[in-house]
């Protein structure tokens, strides 16, 4: 979706069909920035075509993922799991307003120099955004492909300087029950806020990435605005959304859905084709989108496709055990 000048103040859940530009519009323009379109550019194709800026944010394109076929941004924007904004999947769309994303702040703590309450843009100034294309499998056994900006974990981590002390990492979501409804419901099963982890080394892998927005512009509120992480060779759920909390740990943290139902839900949750869920089979996915009469079944991938960088981590581990 690419926001029309006029449109340029609507919020994204509010965007219409016509408001949005289909995806060979986004693929010339991606294209052209890969080009060094906006070193030449300069002021004249503003004035032209101003349809190609007004989306704003300004990254580099990347090799990643460049032979996928995307997911309609439609349907990235429109289909998602956030339960803090309910738990049905045009919940979040619907709800996004109730997310405050104002003068946002991310709280560094545990085992390294560098701790601390960090204001979000002096986070993201020191980094180059950039454009990755990773596949999303959710561990429903739906899939997307998704155009994510961002930048790489491992570059932000370096950033609070973690000690030899720090093993894993721990996320935690906004927790905001005054305006998040769902934090308040009694009947929510979810010990709030939502928590994520990852072991160090996974962390600083090279496909580890913060995103912080997705199709060219600043990511959507149902999509886990300012900022959510994002790895690729896990379940979705370990891509932890609207993140105010990073912990550097020497043990395994706690996670909110290995908590829930841990015999459903690890706290690695590898894609793998393998291992079934307790109670469906993880052998396919559903790639999104669907119809009635086109359900676009394929088989699922070790890692979601990405063994080649991951596999090593997890050499010698009995991973129908470690799930
Ligand atoms: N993060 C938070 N804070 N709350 C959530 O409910 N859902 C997870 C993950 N991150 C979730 C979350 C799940 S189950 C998935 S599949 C992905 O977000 C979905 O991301 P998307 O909606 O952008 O596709």
């Amino acid at each position: 979706m690419i926001i029309k000048p006029s449109q340029a103040l609507k919020p994204n859940h509010l965007l219409t069909e016509a408001d949005v530009t289909p995806e060979h519009i986004y693929r010339e323009r991606r294209k052209f920035m890969q080009q060094g379109g906006w070193a030449l550019a300069g002021g004249v194709l503003s004035t032209f075509a101003p349809s190609l800026f007004a989306s704003g944010l300004s990254y580099k394109a990347t090799q990643y993922g460049k032979k996928e076929t995307l997911t309609p941004e439609e349907a990235v924007t429109s289909y998602n799991n956030f339960y803090e904004l309910g738990t049905g999947k045009s919940d979040p769309v619907n709800n996004a307003d109730q997310l405050k994303t104002q003068d946002w702040k991310i709280t560094v703590e545990g085992h390294a120099e560098n701790t601390g309450v960090f204001a979000l843009e002096d986070i993201i100034k020191k980094q180059q955004l950039e454009e990755r294309i990773y596949r999303l499998r959710c561990v429903e056994a739906w899939s997307m492909v998704i155009p994510w900006v961002g930048f790489s974990l491992a570059d932000m981590l370096k950033q609070f300087k973690p000690t030899s002390k720090a093993k894993y990492v721990e996320f935690t979501s906004i927790y905001d029950p005054k305006n998040l409804k769902a934090q308040s419901s009694l009947f929510s099963t979810i010990d709030w806020p939502y928590k994520e982890g990852l072991r160090m080394d996974e962390a600083m892998n090279e496909l580890t990435f913060m995103a912080t927005g997705l199709y060219g512009k600043s990511l959507p509120n149902q999509n886990g605005a300012p900022i959510r992480l994002v790895v690729p060779w896990k379940y979705g759920f370990k891509s932890i959304k609207s993140i105010v909390k990073i912990r550097f740990t020497d043990t395994m943290p706690e996670t909110t859905w290995s908590q829930i139902a841990p015999r459903e839900y690890g706290f690695y949750a590898n894609v793998n084709p393998n291992v079934d869920h307790p109670r469906w089979s993880q052998a396919s996915e559903r790639r999104l989108p669907t119809s009635f009469f086109n359900i676009k079944k394929i088989p699922t991938q070790m890692f979601n496709g990405y063994e080649q960088q991951v596999a090593h981590l997890y050499k010698g581990m009995d991973l129908t055990r470690y799930y």
